[in-house]
This record gives C-alpha cells, sequence and structure tokens, in this order.
C-alpha cells in the first residue's frame, strides 16, 4: 500500500529527469553546497534529496528524531541532519576493509567534522565503529534509518540478509527506512541470480541488484514494507555511461564527468550491464497495522 503524505515517487531507479524537480535542485544544494549547476547531475546527489525529502514526507525530520545511518562513511548528509534531529548515529567499519582510507577513514571516529563542509551540531551526531551485521541497539531503537550505497558491499547474500534484518529490527514500528544500492536499468533474459553471478565474475567485488534481488535479498529479509511500488521505468542516463575499469581507472562513453548516473565495468575486454542507484523508501508496520 502507498504511504500517505508521499509527495513525489522515491521507490525508483535514479533518473536525469529527477533533478529537474526543483525541492530535488534545492536539497542537492543545501546539503553539498557550493556544486556548479552541471554537477548536480550526479547519483550520490540524488540518494541525499531523496532521503531528505522522503524523511520529510515522513514527518522524520524534527527535532524529536533519532536516526541511524549503517555504513556511513563521511557522507555529507549526516551532518545536514545533525542540524535538524535529535540524534544522527553513523555507523560503519571505519579503518578496516576496502574502504579503510576512504569513506570509512578511522579517524572520522574521533574528527568528524573535518569531513563537514558547513558547521553542524556536533553533539547530535555520534559515529560508532560498528559491523552492519550485528548492530548494537535494542529492538526498535530508531525512527529512521539510512543506508546509502553501502549494503552491496556487506558480503555474501546471507550477509545481506542479515544487514537488512538488522535495520528492520532496530527500526521502531511505525518508523521509515531508506536503503540505497545499485540495480541493472534494463532486463536480461539470464535469471537474475544468473546476471549477478556474471557481473562477479568481470571483478568487480559488489553485488549488483535487480528488482528480483532486491525483494528476496533486502525487503523481505528486512520484515518492512515498501512505501511504494518499486517503479522499474528504464531511466534517463543522460547518454553518458561511467565506466570502471580497476585499478581507480574511471572514464566515461562521452568523455564528460557529469551526468553520472549510469555506470558499468569495463574490465578485462569484458562488459557489465548498466547498473544505477535504487532507492527502496521502506516503513516498519505499526503495532495496531499488524
Ligand atoms: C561506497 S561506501 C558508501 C559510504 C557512504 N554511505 C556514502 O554514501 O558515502 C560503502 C561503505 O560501506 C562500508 N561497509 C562495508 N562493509 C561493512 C560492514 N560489514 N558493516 C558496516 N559498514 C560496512 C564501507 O566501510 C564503506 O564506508
Amino acid at each position: 500500500m502507498t504511504h500517505p503524505g508521499l509527495r513525489r515517487q522515491y521507490v525508483k531507479l535514479c533518473d536525469l529527469r529527477d533533478f529537474a524537480d526543483t525541492a530535488v535542485r534545492e536539497r542537492i544544494d543545501d546539503i553539498v553546497p557550493g556544486l556548479e549547476p552541471s554537477q548536480r547531475a550526479h547519483r550520490k546527489n540524488w540518494e541525499y534529496a531523496l532521503l531528505a525529502l522522503f524523511l520529510e514526507d515522513a514527518g522524520l525530520l524534527g527535532e524529536d528524531t533519532t536516526i541511524l545511518s549503517v555504513g556511513a562513511g563521511h557522507e555529507t548528509v549526516l551532518f545536514w541532519l545533525a542540524n535538524r534531529v535529535a540524534k544522527v548515529v553513523a555507523t560503519d567499519i571505519y579503518g578496516e576493509g576496502i574502504f579503510g582510507g576512504l569513506e570509512a577513514d578511522r579517524s572520522m571516529l574521533t574528527d568528524p567534522a573535518s569531513f563537514s563542509p558547513y558547521p553542524y551540531r556536533e553533539s547530535h551526531l555520534e559515529v560508532r565503529h560498528m559491523d552492519a551485521k550485528q548492530l548494537e541497539f535494542d529492538d526498535g531503537s530508531f525512527d529512521a534509518v539510512f543506508s546509502l550505497s553501502s549494503i552491496e558491499h556487506f558480503g555474501s547474500w546471507a550477509d545481506i540478509r542479515r544487514s537488512a534484518a538488522e535495520i528492520g529490527r532496530v527500526l521502531r514500528p511505525g518508523g521509515a527506512a531508506f536503503v540505497v544500492t545499485e540495480c541493472f536499468v534494463s532486463r536480461s533474459l539470464l535469471g537474475p541470480r544468473a546476471i549477478q553471478e556474471a557481473a562477479s565474475k568481470v571483478a568487480w567485488p559488489i553485488k549488483i541488484f535487480t528488482p528480483q534481488t532486491l525483494e528476496s535479498e533486502i525487503l523481505e529479509p528486512s520484515g518492512l514494507e515498501l512505501a511504494q511500488p518499486l517503479d522499474t521505468k528504464p531511466p534517463d542516463t543522460g547518454g553518458n555511461v561511467i565506466e570502471l575499469h580497476g585499478g581507480g581507472r574511471i572514464t566515461s562513453t562521452t568523455g564528460a564527468d557529469f551526468p553520472h548516473i549510469g555506470v558499468r565495468v569495463q574490465r578485462f575486454g569484458l562488459r557489465t550491464r548498466t547498473w544505477t542507484s535504487v532507492a527502496l523508501a521502506m516503513t516498519k508496520p505499526s503495532v495496531s497495522d499488524a
């Protein structure tokens, strides 16, 4: 059932057309100040803007709200939220794994302010080292839980299902979750798992989802409900595809950095299908709904 009060489609693939939405553009400029207009069209900015707008629509951007981020890194939206809600808790395996010197830099634990582009209410942001597969919080601890571009890095399908269950567990009944991950933009004659395994064989160490695996590996284990049906309409990527070659080398089919919406791996003479970010806006049924 569609959640009442939602002013736009949130359960969808990143699409260049979304950046024409004035509210999306305003949130991007607010959360990530200083961008040139052409630089807005990046799926990371889209994730931040849709998260902020979904929380606003769900009535969860107030001074009484507690929010958890899972696989948070040092994402800019943490600082923006700390200026608006009672408490933001950022969790990640800081200092470990392939992101240890990157998004999950250990210094986020001791000096988060060094990652913020603007002043923020430091007492409203807590940063903790924590594995997404075992969140150290009681059931129903948070009004909202989000995870941006991280769940695909959490390991095996079993690890992903476990972290999805943890997200659902620590969310309070009636609360809202927002998970963004990677999803192929077009269908294939191969089965969904076969597509995934083929992509992995091209040596890219993350999971890319399909509508089917979003359902079986995230939604079902989380115990949450989609706030809206998933819109699988093929997105407009602006005619540009970002190509990942490994070893940090990145090119694009047009030679331009933007739009940064469609992505694929081009490696070892092989090319994966194109994927982009997909947002899953979810709710946890309140006790009276159950
Ligand atoms: C691509 S980064 C995204 C970071 C951030 N959410 C953002 O949007 O900038 C993926 C993050 O997932 C984190 N991660 C990987 N495995 C994890 C795990 N088991 N538990 C918690 N975080 C994990 C990484 O450390 C990294 O910070």
